[in-house]
């Protein structure tokens, strides 16, 4: 199977399991919640999700491992994986408050093959595998033309468990606030990544997330012709745990703010 197969596998897999977290919305309630650590949720929501998923993606390459956030599948150190978030944006998911997504990524010797997530309550699916597009619901998406960061609508996500760099966070914020469109904050990386891929979004950044939360956005960011970085400029987004992503045109100066902010020994 080449990679455009394989995504198209993926893609009905992951809206099946989409259906099966809408179904379990309508009678979700808050008994079902387990902490995990300090405000990360986990409900059965998420694991039964992961299980099919998993389960679907050992059919469509039975060789490959898993990265899975809730913990099911073993690592292939060198070989082929599948990076997998059930369910991007759980708290959201647990108050009935859309955004929230699937994210799988393939990768091969940590090179992303294709990516999908299935943003569950628009029925929105985006996706890409390696062909210099990327696709939402099957019609070919861009990342956003603006060539400003004035002129940007900016996502980021708000630190929930490191708090180590919350003042100069605040204060990258306090700059966009009042240099751009302005900020939003869904609640769901891998949905902030996807909205940078098909342009409702300029720029997406934020630090302390998980290769599960980036893997699958990222690459879709890259096939519809966007840059990701790490805050410094770099190309460890997906194990360093900061993320820049953005359209072309702005990527320069998008960076530069961020890293003015947030890189240590530029504050
Ligand atoms: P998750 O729902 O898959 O855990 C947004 O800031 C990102 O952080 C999301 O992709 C989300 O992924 C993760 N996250 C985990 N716990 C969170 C919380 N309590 N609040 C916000 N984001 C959380
Ligand atoms: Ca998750």
């Amino acid at each position: 199977m080449n990679s455009e197969d394989i995504c198209k596998n993926v893609i009905e897999l992951a809206t099946n399991t989409g259906e099966f977290i809408r179904e379990q919305r309508k009678h979700f309630s808050s008994d079902k919640i387990e902490v995990k650590g300090q405000h990360d949720f986990v409900s059965y929501v998420d694991k039964e999700a992961e299980k099919l998923l998993v389960h679907g993606l050992s059919k469509i390459l039975p060789d490959a491992g898993f990265i899975a956030e809730e913990g099911t599948g073993e690592p292939k150190p060198n070989g082929y994986n599948w990076i997998v978030d059930p369910l991007d944006g759980t708290t959201n998911f647990i108050h009935g408050l859309p955004p929230y997504s699937i994210s799988i990524a393939l990768t091969n010797k940590n090179t992303v093959l294709l990516g999908v997530i299935y943003e569950v309550t628009l029925d929105e699916c985006f996706f890409a595998w390696g062909n210099g597009k990327a696709y939402l619901n099957g019609n070919e998406i861009r990342v956003s033309n603006t060539k400003n960061v004035n002129d940007s609508l900016i996502a980021t996500g708000f630190p929930y468990y490191d708090y180590s760099i919350i003042g100069p966070f605040l204060k990258s914020m306090e700059h966009f606030m009042r240099n751009s469109h302005g900020l939003r904050r869904l609640g769901s990386a891998a949905t902030d990544l996807a909205y940078v891929a098909c342009g409702r979004f300029e720029a997406f950044y934020e630090h302390s997330l998980q290769p599960w939360d980036v893997a699958a956005g990222a690459f879709i960011v890259e096939q519809a012709g966007g840059r990701v970085s790490d805050f410094s400029g770099g190309n460890n987004y997906m194990l360093g745990g900061e993320i820049v992503a953005t359209n072309g045109n702005i990527y320069n100066d998008f960076q530069s703010i961020v890293s003015d902010y947030l890189v240590k020994d530029k504050q």
